[in-house]
């Protein structure tokens, strides 16, 4: 089978934007400051974290041409962070209705890195969310609703409605109030939602569970998916298969419209890497050790090669939102050695 993967992708930059995603930035740190109320600031969104845990990205053997980019260049073993979030800036129980999401961090990857001052960095950043597509056609979309929910679920409608026009405000609410509703984190799909670039061509990428166990979790406890997660690894690894898919034409996938759901049947997600969370004992010593390191950390889309750029406006906005937060929060800096995080 011959696979997509257009190389003639491109960017769309605004002639005002680099201001308005300073704007933004400096808006979400607002949020980020009040959400602490005085005390020591958490991230700015995905706040509340189920665990933080380590694991292996093993590439795929026999992986065809346009798939061996960059680390996936050829068949060797990856360690990672990972970092399994909600997605809101407060803390609140997993049964509210809220994105989910799930951060990689990659350890000894080589390469220029695209973050200035962190060039020599040894890390690539993956963040995925439960959903392909978000139902923001812009960053302004986005922030708009961050800022509006924000100030409480009263008069959300209106108030968007306000912001956005009918059209556009009742779209918007659709698309999330048809989410998938995540009960658990070890049988959910999680997607990077925007593109990156992936070699010549460009990119989405997700994750899929392998062979979710069947552990039915309690659901409706305020920390029901720590709790599964904490449980399933005690008992056993958890796999995801890690997968691309290519770029096919501006009109198919776009770029900079991160509203246009990239169509699987024109191009469908090919395996690049197997990542196994193996079994840990979250509770053990050893494993909140392990979890407070995570929780300093950063991960950003920006920690990456020029290989894997980020691309589009929702992209670019972040580059900008995720620094903010990390100076706000005073966040570790990136870990430098290819530690053995199993050892
Ligand atoms: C639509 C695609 C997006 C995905 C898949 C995504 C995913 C994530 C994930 C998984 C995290 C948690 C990272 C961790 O565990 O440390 C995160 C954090 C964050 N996101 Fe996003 N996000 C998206 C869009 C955006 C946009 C458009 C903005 C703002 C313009 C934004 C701002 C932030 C901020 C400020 C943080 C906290 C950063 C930190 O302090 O480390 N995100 N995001």
């Amino acid at each position: 089978m011959t696979l997509p993967g257009a190389t003639d992708w491109k960017e769309t930059v605004a002639p005002d934007e680099a201001e308005r995603f300073e704007r933004f930035a400096s808006e979400l740190r607002e949020l980020q400051k009040k959400n602490a109320r005085g005390g020591p600031a958490v991230r700015g969104l995905h706040a509340k974290a189920h665990v933080g845990v380590f694991g292996e990205l093993t590439v795929s053997p026999g992986l065809p041409e346009p798939l061996r980019v960059s680390l996936f260049a050829e068949q060797r073993t990856w360690p990672v962070y990972a970092r399994f979030s909600n997605g809101s800036g407060r803390h609140q129980p997993d049964r509210t209705a809220d994105i989910r999401g799930l951060a990689l961090k990659l350890v000894g990857v080589p390469g220029r890195k695209l973050i200035p001052g962190l060039e020599d960095k040894l890390t690539q950043d993956f963040l995925l969310i439960q959903v392909p597509t978000v139902p923001f056609r812009t960053p302004d979309e986005f922030v708009s609703f961050v800022r509006t929910a924000a100030r409480g679920p009263g008069l959300l409608v209106p108030r968007l409605i306000g912001s956005l026009g009918l059209g556009r405000a009742l779209s918007l609410l659709k698309g999330l109030a048809t989410m998938p509703k995540v009960s658990s984190m070890a049988t959910t799909p999680f997607y990077t939602a925007l593109p990156l670039r992936f070699g010549a061509t460009a990119a989405k990428l997700a994750v899929f569970p392998v062979g979710p166990t069947a552990v039915s979790p309690k659901s409706g406890t305020p920390e029901s998916l720590r709790d599964d997660l904490v449980t399933r690894l005690r008992n056993g690894p958890l796999t995801w298969s890690l997968r691309a898919q290519l770029f096919v034409d501006e009109r198919t996938t776009p770029i900079e419209d991160a509203s246009v759901p990239w169509p699987e049947e024109r191009s469908p997600f090919q395996e690049l890497a197997r990542l196994v969370l193996p079994q840990q004992d979250l509770t053990s010593e050893r494993g909140t050790q392990l979890e407070a390191k995570i929780e300093r950390m950063s991960f950003d889309p920006w920690h990456a090669v020029e290989e894997l750029r980020p691309l589009g406006a929702m992209m670019r906005a972040r580059a900008i939102a995720y620094r903010e937060s990390v100076i706000e929060r005073q966040a570790a800096p990136e870990p430098d050695e290819a530690v053995k995080l199993a050892g």
